[in-house]
């Protein structure tokens, strides 16, 4: 059974990855710090798996907390490494707390893989390293721009800096994966997105207003120049893209992969816009959202949607669920996870 550290194993991609992982075979070690999840998602991935997952609470970014997993475990296969900060607004204010998160723990990941002989990784990148393309879909040959927040940027220095790494050591592996939209969350509905504080992200903000948790959704702009006039993204469904990541790795240890650093764009090809989203989430659910329509956000583009193309050929990633899969796990999660939270008080 090949070992996979994964980082970051507690949070939302990580979780349902780790549980994909091992409905695959493969034998997750997980990492984290807990400093954006609860350590009561590894019980509910135990649930979800019905096994105990090997798990170290450890900061990626101390070296020395971090070497421990790779000390004790022989063998290890592969890294998936998810752990980093991810709030695009927070960046812009704490852009030091994001380079040094994001980057050491990037460079520590490569420095013990040196070390103790640990030959693929898989990265989470982010569609942002595109900035606000000239030409739609965006494909894996549309070049990078520069992130318009430090945490995109991170993003974008993490590539370029294994992107180096990789040319120097032929013997190393490194896949990129740019995910677009990930939202959604387990059909059980034991793990999904938790964003602390107020959420940045439309689908959380969508099923806390659900819940009564926010007064209303604002939707950020309606003057674009799209059939409806809000903004469009390729939102993935979150086991989808966790399935994308075992296809990844299988990739990497069956060392089918034909250049050592190699990078994917991870969505299902299509833009959907704001209100198509807020309107499949009624209909599923079978509720009604309160909105109102905003000035558009600073720093979001119009439009952004992915070319699948490379993905599809390579990896062989297909997208499998809709976006009414989306809408009702994503709702599923949020009133289990706070139905749950009322009982317990
Ligand atoms: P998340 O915050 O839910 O998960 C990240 C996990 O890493 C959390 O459990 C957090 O506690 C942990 N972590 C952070 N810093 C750590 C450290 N120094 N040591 C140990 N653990 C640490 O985020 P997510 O949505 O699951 O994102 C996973 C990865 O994918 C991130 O790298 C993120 O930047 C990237 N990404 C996410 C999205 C998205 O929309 N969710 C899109 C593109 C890229
Ligand atoms: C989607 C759409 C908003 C909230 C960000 C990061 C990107 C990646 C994914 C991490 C936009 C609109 C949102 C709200 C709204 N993250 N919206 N009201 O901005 O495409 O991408 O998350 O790696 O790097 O930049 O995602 O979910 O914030 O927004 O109208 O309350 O929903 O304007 O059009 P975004 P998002």
């Amino acid at each position: 059974m090949h070992k996979i550290i994964v980082t970051g194993g507690a949070g939302y991609i990580g979780s349902h990855t780790v549980v994909s992982l091992i409905n695959s075979g493969f034998e997750p070690i997980v990492v984290d710090d807990f400093s954006n999840s609860q350590r009561d998602s590894i019980k509910r991935i135990e649930k979800i798996v019905g096994q105990s997952i090997r798990f170290y609470e450890a900061n990626t970014a101390d070296i020395n907390s971090f070497e421990r997993v790779f000390a004790e475990n022989e063998q290890i296969a592969g890294i998936i490494h998810f752990a980093a900060f991810k709030a695009v607004k927070e960046s812009v204010d704490k852009p030091l707390m994001y380079y040094k998160n994001n980057l050491v723990s990037l460079l520590n990941c490569i420095e013990l893989s040196e070390k103790y002989k640990v030959k693929n990784l898989v990265f989470s990148s982010s569609a942002t390293v595109y900035g606000n393309p000239a030409e739609l879909p965006v494909s894996e040959q549309t070049p990078t721009q520069r992130p318009s927040s430090p945490y995109g940027n991170t993003k974008k220095i993490g590539e370029e800096i294994l992107e180096d790494y990789c040319k120097a050591n032929p013997d190393f592996n490194a896949i990129i994966l740019r995910y677009f939209n990930p939202i959604g969350a387990h059909v059980s509905g034991l793990i999904g997105e938790l964003p602390n504080g107020v959420p940045n992200n439309l689908m959380p903000f969508i099923t806390q207003t659900a819940y009564g948790l926010r007064e209303k959704l604002s939707v950020f702009g309606n003057d674009y120049d799209t059939a409806d006039g809000t903004a469009l993204r390729d939102y993935v469904h979150v086991e989808d893209v966790a399935d994308a990541h075992v296809l990844t790795l299988q990739r990497l240890v069956d060392k089918k992969n034909t250049e050592n650093y190699e990078f994917y764009n991870l969505g299902t090809g299509k833009g959907t816009s704001v209100i198509e989203i807020i309107a499949a989430f009624e209909k599923v659910n079978d509720l009604k959202l309160n909105f109102t329509f905003e000035p558009r956000r600073a720093g979001d583009v119009p439009e952004l949607f992915a070319s699948t193309k490379k993905a599809n050929e390579i990896l062989k990633f297909k997208s499998k669920k809709s976006l009414e899969d989306m809408a009702s796990s994503a709702w599923k999660w949020e009133k289990r996870f706070r139905d749950a939270q009322k009982n317990s008080k």
